[in-house]
């Protein structure tokens, strides 16, 4: 019998992004965060009050739809009212979603698609999107006047550090050449910059 998708198992294969959650809310209050293809990733709740997590795999349906055991996989990992409100949708974000336009504080976009690209209409003005280029959407967000960089999110040993200096030193692409919008939404790749990093954190406006 295949066992059933929880966080806890899923950090067994990607670690635990808490410690990332918790250093974009240190810089400022993050209260209403959305996380379009999330799969079972609970951790921004153990640093945000409020996300509605969004995905079509029907083992993250169930997962959230386990209301006593998402509670469980939170207690103890919450820091001050965090993991308050755990919304779950059942929907492809490429449609419309049930989420109330330029309501959210924080767009995360993590190995999921062209999410920024999609859902930026639920960011609110001046709000903040967490990608990394995986599949492009750090590399559109670069491109596009409309976001500003304010932070770098490096991840070694295990350990996430977001990093507000020297950013003009991020983002630079390895062959210029190739950054552009239309190849990267083409490929759904992303550039490669002469340093690497985990993520980048973006503002709107
Ligand atoms: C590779 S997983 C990444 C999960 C998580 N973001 C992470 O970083 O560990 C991609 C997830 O995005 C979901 N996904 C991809 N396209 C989607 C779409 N258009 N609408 C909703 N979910 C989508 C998939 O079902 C899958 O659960």
């Amino acid at each position: 019998m295949t066992r059933r998708a929880t966080w806890s198992r899923y950090r067994e294969s990607i670690g635990d992004r808490s410690e990332l959650f918790a250093a974009i809310a240190d810089l400022r209050p993050v209260e209403e965060a959305l996380y379009p293809g999330s799969y079972v990733d609970l951790s921004p709740s153990t640093a945000i009050a409020s996300v509605t997590y969004v995905d079509t795999d029907v083992r993250a349906a169930r997962f959230f739809a386990d209301t006593d055991l998402v509670e469980q996989e939170l207690a103890g990992r919450t820091r001050p009212g965090a993991g308050t409100r755990v919304r779950f949708l059942a929907a492809d974000y490429t449609g419309p979603l049930d989420v109330p336009q330029h309501g959210m504080d924080l767009l995360v976009s993590l190995y999921a698609g062209p999410v920024a690209q999609q859902t930026r209409t639920y960011l609110r003005p001046g709000g903040w999107l967490l990608a990394n280029t995986s599949h492009g959407d750090a590399s559109l967000a670069a491109l596009d006047p409309a976001w500003t960089l304010v932070g770098v999110v490096d991840h070694r040993d295990g350990h996430y550090r977001l990093s507000t200096d020297r950013l003009d030193a991020h983002l630079v692409p390895r062959r210029p050449e190739l950054a552009d919008p239309d190849r990267i939404r083409a490929t759904g790749r992303g550039v490669a910059y002469t340093r690497q990093a985990f993520a980048y954190l973006f503002q709107l406006g």
